[in-house]
């Protein structure tokens, strides 16, 4: 076997603090020079190209199930869609689609569009209150007349939403958004020990709120205003522990993902007038194409693991068996080979083959309510702020690998 190749020393290791303010470089040295790389600091395998993760993510031989095991934090919580292989995977993700899929998200399609407009009202109250005060907020809400892009849009969007999927009374939400905001450290695979920990108590927590409400809702789940959740627990292919599992995995999967896209999404946007002026007159069409588009370019899972069931020759190399993989989806969205003008933003681009979302049987069940609410929110966003713009101090990446999202991006309305 050859010795495995190394990143030249003038490129930041994608994972290394310097790399993950801007891991793109790095991607594209693998993409082009090593596309199958054994990583000797995580000792995994990377891949970089379009085609070999797409086909890590679509082919039997990369396990989910494997790949997520050292990532479940909680012994007690019951295997997910996300932590299972077929045929298993498929016993569990036919209901979840009762609480996610395309007809849920048609059934609260006005709950989804009654949040957004709150979301955006609050931004006029906000607007109303005055010049900003001390913009420079890097943990929550910045002054009046300036907003902080996840405290004041990405959070609201995403706890209005899940509280929709959920049917939860106005009273639970704050309750709600503390604890997802608390588990979501549980996506990053990096996180210390004691962030670790948290994420373990906090996962707990949420089961247990979450189990509290899942009888009630159950109860009343083919009523007018049953939710998409009480549909979920009334499903007897499930466990109450299964229901639970895809419940909690929906809130850590969804819920700081979707908040964190929204800042990102306008950190490429903003600055270039013609994409957000396509976006404002254009529609629902071509919002959700800017979605899409978006997600490529700043993907905010940028990675996800597997772990080989035997050896597997791809296009750049072969990988032995039991090896663990990680499907770099952030450097297979900017691949030239499948991307014109990869590092471009093209809002109307067509197709789209980007790997945001997964692809194959674990694609994310979450895709068609990002792309609703994600395209609302930007098309409302911009067409009633025209004069929204980055203010204050440039945004930095934060410090953790998954989600991938910016702090204190301040912004005037
Ligand atoms: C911008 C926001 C989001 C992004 C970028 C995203 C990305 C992803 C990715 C990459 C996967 C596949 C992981 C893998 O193959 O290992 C996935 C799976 C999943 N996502 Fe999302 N997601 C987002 C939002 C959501 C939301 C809002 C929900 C729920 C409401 C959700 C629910 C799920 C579920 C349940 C799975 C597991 C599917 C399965 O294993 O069969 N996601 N997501």
């Amino acid at each position: 076997m050859t010795a495995p190749r190394t990143l030249p020393g003038h490129l930041a290791h994608p994972f290394s603090p310097r790399g993950r303010l801007d891991p793109y470089p790095a991607y594209r040295w693998l993409r082009e020079n090593d596309p199958v790389h054994f990583d000797v600091t995580s000792r995994m395998w990377l891949l970089t190209a379009h085609a070999d993760c797409a086909l890590a993510l679509r082919d039997p031989r990369f396990s989910a199930a494997l790949g997520q095991r050292e990532r479940v934090r909680d012994d007690e919580l019951p295997p997910s869609m996300l932590t299972t292989d077929p045929p298993e995977h498929q016993r569990l993700r036919s209901p979840g689609a009762l609480l996610m899929g395309p007809a849920a998200i048609r059934g609260i399609a006005a709950g989804i569009e009654a949040e957004i407009d709150a979301v955006l009202d609050g931004l006029a109250t906000r607007a109303a209150n005055g010049p900003a005060g001390d913009a420079a907020n890097a943990s929550g809400s910045a002054g009046g007349g300036m907003i902080e892009a996840t405290a004041d849009l990405g959070e609201p969007l995403a706890t209005g939403v899940l509280a929709r999927l959920f049917g939860l009374p106005p009273a639970d939400v704050p309750a709600f958004a503390a604890l997802a905001d608390r588990v979501s450290v549980n996506l990053d695979p990096l996180a210390g020990a004691q962030a670790a920990a948290a994420g373990r108590a906090a996962m707990g927590e949420l089961t247990r709120f979450l189990g509290e409400r899942a009888d009630a809702a159950a109860a009343t789940a083919n009523e007018p205003g049953g939710s998409p959740f009480g549909r979920l627990a009334a499903d007897d292919r499930l466990t109450r522990a299964e229901t639970l599992g895809i419940a909690a995995l929906t809130v850590v999967g969804g819920w700081k993902p979707l908040a964190e896209m929204v800042g990102n999404a306008l950190h490429w946007l903003l600055p270039r007038k013609e994409a957000a002026d396509l976006i404002r007159h254009g529609g629902q069409e071509v919002a959700v194409s800017a979605v899409d588009e978006l997600l490529r370019l700043e993907s905010p899972i940028p990675f996800t693991a597997r772990v080989t069931t035997e050896a597997v020759t791809l296009d750049g190399g072969v990988i032995p068996a039991g090896a663990r993989v990680l499907a770099l989806v952030g450097a297979a969205n900017r691949d030239p080979a499948v991307f014109d003008g990869p590092d471009e933003l093209l809002v109307t681009r067509s197709p789209n083959p980007h790997l945001a979302f997964g692809a194959g049987t674990h694609l994310c069940l979450g895709a068609p309510l990002v792309r609703q609410a994600g395209g609302l929110l930007l098309s409302g966003l911009l067409g009633r702020y025209p004069g929204l713009r980055p203010a204050g101090e440039p945004p930095t990446w934060a410090p953790g690998l998954v989600p991938r999202r910016l702090t204190g991006f301040t912004l005037a309305i």
